[in-house]
């Protein structure tokens, strides 16, 4: 609810970040104060913009479906235990995860783990950790997973993870259901797979999987895999004998201050019929879509300059805080949190990271800005702080929980003894590898 006199910012894929007396604030709070308080760069999320979210794709899919939380997106413990309070599950690619759910307090029985390579640790773990499920992504798992179900004295749920060979997915680094892509098993090589699974007494195939891609923006994909997966498990008796699940994935777009999010409502219209007839219990996979449109990322401008035609605004935060623009050529919108009067000009907003890759945002229109100013990199909540970095051993950035009017520091910048604190001396002897 906006207060009075507070505008929109249009840019921001959430009404939580919204402008009053001409400065950019998050829920109650003026983000500037935060930036003063914890300094920069700092990641910055709106507590209700992830529980409207979560409700939203709660109510879209309804009271029994399962909604896991794709931690990757974002695994703050803090933001792991307020989902777990409000009802979600959690989707897993590692042990890791696994240990953060531990860390953050939160039981595995909601979660499901997925990864296209386990290693045998992770798979013991899985099994001991009473999942609602493990997710098969490819034939050699089958035995591995048989043998610690059977160690461990229990009768593991299984999904198998198929590759329903289609494009959905925004970049081409981030589409995961094609044929040439790497992830689950192609139906056409599926059936002795799910042969093999049923076979284990250890197991029972309780449901399938598929993960288009992330930044899906259309409904129909979803759709046409669940097509696809129920025409294979129509196809034989044993592979629909115990199933309860199917879980769609996640992969669920936002607009990053462009476009539209995808219509959640419109995915929910086109699988529920089908899994309602068959009796197959829904479970979805959202990450960015939860947190993307959550959080900011808070900058300081260090100074400007121009050649080579071009107009570079210099900033305290990089590539390493934020590395999508990077990675996958993204575009997160960036306004500044206190805009100057005066006529807007084309910029890149490049961090101080040695790399020409290290750039938050190129041709960008901003206001005048001087050294001391604040920019706030809009929809970064997702694969933000979760793909964060020490290169050019710079600390990661702090994260702190916006609620209302109250403020939360949940994740402390690191310290320079944090950083080298795993590193040996080769004149340190009381480490047995030196001689
Ligand atoms: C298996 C699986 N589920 C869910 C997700 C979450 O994707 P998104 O954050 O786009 O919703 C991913 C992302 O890589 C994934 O690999």
């Amino acid at each position: 609810m906006a207060a009075a006199g507070a505008l929109p910012c249009p840019e921001a894929g959430a009404d939580a970040f919204h402008v009053r007396g001409g400065e950019l604030w998050c829920e109650e709070v003026p983000l500037a104060s935060l930036a003063a308080r914890f300094g920069t760069p700092l990641h910055v999320y709106s507590a209700a913009t992830m529980d409207e979210r979560l409700a939203r794709v709660q109510l879209a899919f309804g009271t029994g479906a399962n909604v896991c939380y794709a931690v990757k997106a974002n695994p703050n413990l803090s933001l792991l235990a307020r989902m777990h309070a409000r009802g979600a599950g959690f989707d897993l690619v590692s042990g890791g995860e696994l240990h953060r759910l531990a860390a953050a307090n939160v039981p595995a029985s909601r979660s499901v783990f997925a990864g296209v390579g386990k290693e045998p640790w992770e798979i013991e773990a899985a099994v001991a950790a009473g999942l609602l499920f493990f997710n098969v992504e490819s034939p050699h798992e089958v035995p591995l997973l048989a043998a610690a179900a059977a160690r461990h004295g229990s009768r593991i749920r299984v999904a198998l993870r198929l590759n329903p060979d289609v494009a959905a997915g925004g970049h081409s680094y981030i589409s995961t259901a094609r044929k040439g892509d790497k992830f689950g098993v192609a139906i056409d090589v599926a059936a002795p797979i799910v042969e093999s699974i049923v076979r284990e007494p250890s197991l029972h195939l309780c449901g399938y999987h598929v993960h288009l891609g992330s930044q899906v923006l259309r409904p129909e994909p979803y759709g046409e895999a669940l097509a696809k997966v129920a025409a294979f498990v129509d196809g034989a008796a044993l592979r629909r004998e115990g199933v309860t699940h199917y879980d769609l994935g996640g992969g669920f777009g936002i607009g990053y201050g462009r476009g539209h999010a995808l219509d959640v409502d419109a995915v929910a219209r086109s699988v529920l019929p089908t899994l309602r007839s068959r009796g197959w219990t829904p479970v979805v996979e959202p990450g960015r879509y939860l947190v993307g449109d959550a959080g900011v990322l808070l900058t300081t401008v260090l100074g400007e300059k121009r050649q080579g035609g071009t107009d570079f605004v210099l900033v305290d935060a990089a590539m390493n805080d934020l590395l999508r623009p990077a990675l996958y050529q993204a575009e997160h919108p960036i306004v500044a949190v206190r805009p100057r009067d005066g006529a807007r000009r084309e910029v890149d907003v490049v961090g101080p990271i040695c790399e020409t890759s290290d750039f938050l945002g190129r041709r960008r229109a901003l206001p005048p800005c001087r050294a001391g100013d604040l920019l706030a990199v809009l929809s970064a909540g997702a694969y933000g702080a979760s793909m964060a970095s020490n290169y050019n051993t710079r600390r990661r950035a702090a994260e702190v929980l916006v609620d209302g009017g109250a403020v939360r520091l949940v994740r402390r910048r690191e310290t320079f003894p944090q950083l080298f604190a795993n590193e040996v001396h080769l004149d340190d002897e009381s480490d047995g590898t030196v001689r």
